[in-house]
């Protein structure tokens, strides 16, 4: 490859599947037996879907969870055969294909649990499994308490619906113990109700990532992400011993000295003090770099030894870094925007938001590669 097309490489992610096994494995000891269900939902927080799908599966794993009936299509058209949950369910239109691909939907409402009860029976298929969503606290998805047992006669009167599951979403598992020892308490609550009816669930579920950080184990499954993804729910969080997976690197533009008082970038918010070195790298706030002013302000990369804050207003495609401190600093080379350092967490910080956002921010335009496939 030359040297020119080299250097207007575009950003990359590098993804390491080999630490998303390793993380997975963690979780696996954290969890004590229980079943670990990898959530990967939005391309796997930007990972690649159906690459950590691949990457996972032989490992036994009882069940993914996405988002969407259309994430799990795109999971069994290219070959994935685990159960896949489909967390926010489905819109009736939608049941051919759950049918089709044998997802197991998340029932949450009345009107989902009436068109799984409508479903013409037929002997010739497998009873649909299917996981009930309480509400406990999160106010999203999910049936209220006192809509539970209904919910339950409806569904267990009905041919070919097999309740697999019971779920629920802690809502602050990081951070209010009261809320979520409430949440757990009404969790406890509908468990009994269905236990009163007779119905008893293979997976109980509602730990996330805080969950399985800062709970004590609890039910018969965990549903973690961004641990997954090498990343606590928290920048400190207690040390469940997982390693970033992706590492968002970028190549340098161009490089220019500029003279002492002259504007970098739109609204001319950052003015050299002194003559200084800008380099320019190929992304900017459509590749996963927040436009803030805190990124404007406190952001920096590191290349080499060196500590580059970020000189001016992320631009959509590009970023421009006070580069003076390295002077060998060259068009070509290339600078981690966050990985292991900095860390999703530290982008979040500038950026006024969590790492979800900044795992799931990277653009669709930058390519993924992978090691560990
Ligand atoms: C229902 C549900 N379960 C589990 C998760 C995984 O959460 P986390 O990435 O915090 O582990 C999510 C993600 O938001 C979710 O919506």
């Amino acid at each position: 490859m030359s040297e020119a097309t080299t250097t207007h490489h575009p950003a990359t992610a590098w993804v390491n599947l080999d630490r998303i096994r390793e993380n997975f494995q963690a979780l696996r000891g954290q969890a004590g037996g229980r079943a670990v269900i990898p959530v990967l939902k939005a391309n796997a927080y930007g990972h690649g879907a159906l690459e950590v799908a691949r990457a996972l599966e032989p490992l036994d794993v009882a069940m993914f969870a996405v988002a969407y009936v259309d994430e799990g299509v795109a999971l069994r058209r290219a070959g994935i055969e685990t159960p896949i949950l489909v967390l926010t369910g489905f819109a009736p239109p939608q049941l051919d294909a759950v049918l089709e691909f044998r997802l197991t939907p998340v029932v949450s409402t009345p009107e989902q649990a009436s068109a799984l009860v409508a479903l013409p029976h037929d002997e010739a298929r497998e009873p649909l499994a299917v996981h009930v969503k309480v509400d406990t606290g999160m106010s999203r998805l999910g049936f209220r308490i006192q809509e539970i047992e209904p919910a339950i006669h409806r569904l267990e009167d009905a041919e070919g619906i097999r309740i697999e599951g019971l779920m629920t979403h802690l809502a602050c598992a990081d951070e209010d113990e009261d809320a979520t020892r409430k949440q757990l308490d009404l969790f406890d609550e509908a468990i009994m109700r269905l236990e009163t009816l007779g119905v008893r669930p293979s997976l109980i579920h509602a730990a996330n990532s805080a969950g399985m950080a800062f709970l004590r184990p609890s039910h018969t499954a965990v549903r973690p992400g961004l641990l997954l993804y090498g990343v606590t729910p928290r920048p400190l969080a207690p040390p469940i011993v997982v390693r970033p997976a992706m590492e968002l690197r970028v190549r340098v533009a161009l490089v220019k000295g500029v003279s002492a008082g002259t504007p970098v970038s739109y609204g001319g918010k950052f003015v050299a003090e002194r003559d200084t070195v800008i380099a320019t790298i190929n992304a900017g706030y459509a590749d996963g770099i927040p436009r803030t002013d805190a990124m404007r302000t406190k952001g920096f990369v590191r290349f080499g030894g060196s500590v580059l804050p970020v000189a001016g207003t992320v631009c959509m495609d590009l970023t421009m870094l006070d580069a003076s401190g390295a002077p060998r600093i060259a068009a070509g080379d290339e600078i981690t925007v966050f990985g292991d350092a900095p860390t999703a967490w530290d982008l979040a910080g500038w950026a006024g938001t969590n790492a979800w956002q900044v795992l799931t921010g990277v653009g669709s335009r930058v390519p993924r590669r992978y090691s560990g496939a």
